[in-house]
């Protein structure tokens, strides 16, 4: 009987591990892409440049936040922004916050 529990434990391990690399495989590189991520979450207030401002969104381009700001801004929402922490993980919400950076204009 224990053997039998033993064996199911080890095929829905097995079956999980599958379905995560079916994730990932959606991606040419198996990395997180932030910049797609980004546009897809995002880009309805911030736009793909950063700079669209709707529903009072901030102009990305000119932000000064750094990372940190940004990992907590995404997971915690404030104001008009939604909270991100429901829908994407620790690393996705890194991904973007270096995403976000690269958005600034050159100073
Ligand atoms: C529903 C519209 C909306 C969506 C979707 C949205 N934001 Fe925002 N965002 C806002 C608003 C509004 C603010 C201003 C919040 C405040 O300060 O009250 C904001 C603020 C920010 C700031 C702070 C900028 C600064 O310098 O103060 C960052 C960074 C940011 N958003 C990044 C993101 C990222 C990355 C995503 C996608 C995961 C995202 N936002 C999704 C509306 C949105």
């Amino acid at each position: 009987m224990r053997y039998v529990l033993i064996v199911i434990a080890s095929v829905s391990i097995l079956i999980a591990a599958c379905g995560n690399q079916d994730q990932n495989s959606a991606s040419t590189t198996g990395a997180v892409d932030g910049k797609d991520l980004y546009n897809k979450k995002c880009g309805i207030c911030h736009g793909r440049d950063g700079k669209l401002m709707a529903s009072g969104a901030p102009d990305l381009t000119v932000s000064k936040m750094e990372k940190q700001g940004i990992v907590q801004i995404i997971t915690m929402g404030k104001g008009n922004m939604p909270p991100h922490k429901e829908t994407l993980t620790t690393t996705e919400i890194a991904a973007i916050a270096d995403h976000v950076i690269t958005l600034r204009s050159p100073q």
